[in-house]
């Protein structure tokens, strides 16, 4: 490995949504000591660096993204030196820890809301955002400006009786947004940051990082609609998302995390839009910003070889080395990928193969490598806020026929341990905090670590070879464009080592040459295969339907 690499620049990292992951309490909910006691699941299924959703103190409306002290743990999930436990156990065992930073808003229960809401003169008025607004005809207040919130149906200005103000919550009404202008405001989060670094945590993942500076004048935004990473809006987001300044704090984050010994906390933003704007968090200033994006259009585009390749083509172009993409294919907000691909597991096969040899950093959901499925909750009886604001009449039929989730708790549900009741999850009897999926008797972690023919050990196989193969770790990538339409093919080289991989993602067998150079002399042996069918001969890869390889070329 060249050793003048961050470790973040090859690290693999796993999403853990700690109300689901592991229940130590007998209460039905997730907690630290829950996931302290799983990690060496992390270890041997070969992940490097554990993400925790927020677990902070928080009235849980948003599921811990709607914090009320970012200091303090919610006591459902433990306690600081629980928090505390966790980095160093997982240091222990070699693992590296980020947690999960709402920058952009609290919860309206926040005692900082509570006091800037109270009146306009207070010491907080001015940490959030506030707004006159205007009255209409009749004297009936109507905000500044045409915004919508992220979810787009709402708009992002609510009412304060109290302050007869408008606030900006960009996201759910009970997120009011931070003003980041406010120079008392940036310091405490600041130090909130650093008393988490100062702890030993080797980074964040921030959470709608794009949204937190939005044009100070709160001029319009453009009213025509528009789409942002597959997903529609009902109008283009030019003030409120993405802007200048908001490239900016980027910077001003960076600096406080270098000020710790090492220079070596990683920075990851989940932010929206195309790959071009969103590569100027990492490199558009005079200054750095953050480490790593979350590139997220592989959660929408559909399982096809074209598409595919003509995103892996992108993300190259924006993101050559030493930028290092990141992929995602599910997390916490969007449909389990084994759910968007029919429930098929040779796809699963296909897509593990892809994202653990990929250039650049995987990332992983908890239960993606044992393919977990959405479980599917009826609108109605939803814990999440979402569908109370987007779907409140939608019928049930054709809830089911969206290609997304619009209740997240079918994503959210708890993780498949074993085959008992309550899934190794919480202890029999206890009611789970959401329904457990009814193939957790056969998908678990204990069934398929005994199953060499599982998706989990296939996980595990691709992460091994990863970890052993500095080429498919930071090595080169070249993607063939002169390939059938439905196969993919590239290769990783570093220091002369190259290892390609080619994928069948059609239903018909194909044969694909193992690699672009003429051989000369250098063979082909296949490293893994996702389906004992696949055949090396000569250099030929016979790939029957929905399978991978990964191949050394010596
Ligand atoms: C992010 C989180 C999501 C949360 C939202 C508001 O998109 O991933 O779960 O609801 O931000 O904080």
């Amino acid at each position: 490995m060249p050793d003048d690499l961050p470790w973040w620049a090859s690290t693999v990292i796993y999403q853990v949504y700690p109300r689901s992951f592991a229940d130590s309490n007998g209460d039905g909910i997730g907690d630290l000591p829950g996931i302290i006691g799983h990690l060496d699941h992390l270890v041997d299924l070969g992940v490097e660096t554990l993400w925790v959703s927020p677990f902070f103190d928080s009235p849980q409306h948003d599921v811990g993204y709607d914090v009320r002290n970012f200091r303090d743990v919610a006591p459902e999930y433990g306690t600081l030196d629980d928090a505390q436990a966790l980095i160093d156990e997982a240091h222990g065992k070699g693992l590296k820890v980020m947690f999960d930073l709402v920058l952009n808003h609290t919860s309206e229960d926040h005692p900082w809301f509570v006091e800037s809401r109270s009146s306009r003169d207070n010491p907080k008025a001015d940490w959030y955002v506030w707004a006159d607004g205007y009255r209409g005809r009749g004297g009936q207040p109507k905000p500044p400006n045409n915004w919508r919130s992220e979810l787009q149906l709402p708009r992002a200005w609510q009412w304060s009786e109290e302050r007869e103000q408008w606030y900006l919550a960009t996201f759910l009404w009970f997120q009011p947004d931070l003003n980041w202008r406010n120079p008392e405001l940036r310091a405490e989060m600041f130090d909130m940051i650093r008393m988490w670094l100062g702890r030993g945590v080797d980074g964040f993942r921030l959470d709608i990082f794009g949204s937190i500076m939005h044009d100070e004048a709160l001029r319009d935004n453009d009213p025509k609609p528009t789409f942002m990473n597959g997903m529609p809006r009902l109008q283009t987001p030019s003030r409120t998302v993405n802007t200048d300044e908001n490239f900016a704090v980027a910077g001003d984050l960076r600096a406080v995390c270098d000020e710790f010994e090492g220079d070596d906390r990683v920075l990851i933003g989940e932010v929206f839009g195309p790959p071009s704007t969103l590569r100027r968090y990492i490199e558009d200033q005079s200054h750095p910003g953050l480490h790593l994006v979350f590139l997220f259009e592989f959660l929408s585009a559909p399982y096809s070889a074209k598409r595919y390749r003509t995103l892996i083509e992108g993300f190259e172009h924006e993101f050559p080395a030493p930028l290092v993409p990141t992929y995602v294919v599910e997390n916490h907000d969007r449909a389990r990928s084994l759910s968007r691909m029919g429930g098929d597991l040779a796809r699963a096969r296909v897509m593990a193969a892809l994202l653990c040899t990929l250039r650049g950093v995987p990332t992983l959901y908890m239960g993606q490598e044992i393919g977990m499925e959405n479980t599917y909750i009826p609108l109605a009886d939803a814990n999440d806020p979402i569908p109370s604001v987007v779907a409140r009449r939608l019928p049930e039929w054709l809830n089911k026929k969206l290609p997304e989730r619009l209740n997240r708790d079918e994503v959210r549900t708890p993780m498949q341990w074993t085959a008992e009741p309550g899934a190794g999850f919480t202890d029999p009897g206890v009611p789970p905090w959401l329904p457990i999926h009814e193939n957790h008797r056969t998908r678990n972690v204990a069934t398929e670590r005994d199953d060499p023919g599982s998706l989990l050990n296939w996980y595990r196989d691709l992460l091994a070879l990863r970890k052993a193969t500095p080429a498919l770790q930071v090595g080169s990538l070249d993607l063939a464009t002169d390939v059938p339409d439905d196969a993919i093919r590239f290769e990783r080289t570093l220091d002369g080592t190259t290892v390609a991989v080619v994928a069948n993602l059609g239903d018909r067998s194909l044969v694909v040459p193992a690699t672009n150079a003429v051989l000369g002399g250098r063979t082909a042996a296949a490293l893994l295969v996702s389906d004992p069918g696949v055949t090396i001969a000569d250099h030929l890869v016979d790939l029957p339907p929905n399978t991978a390889a990964v191949i050394s070329i010596t």
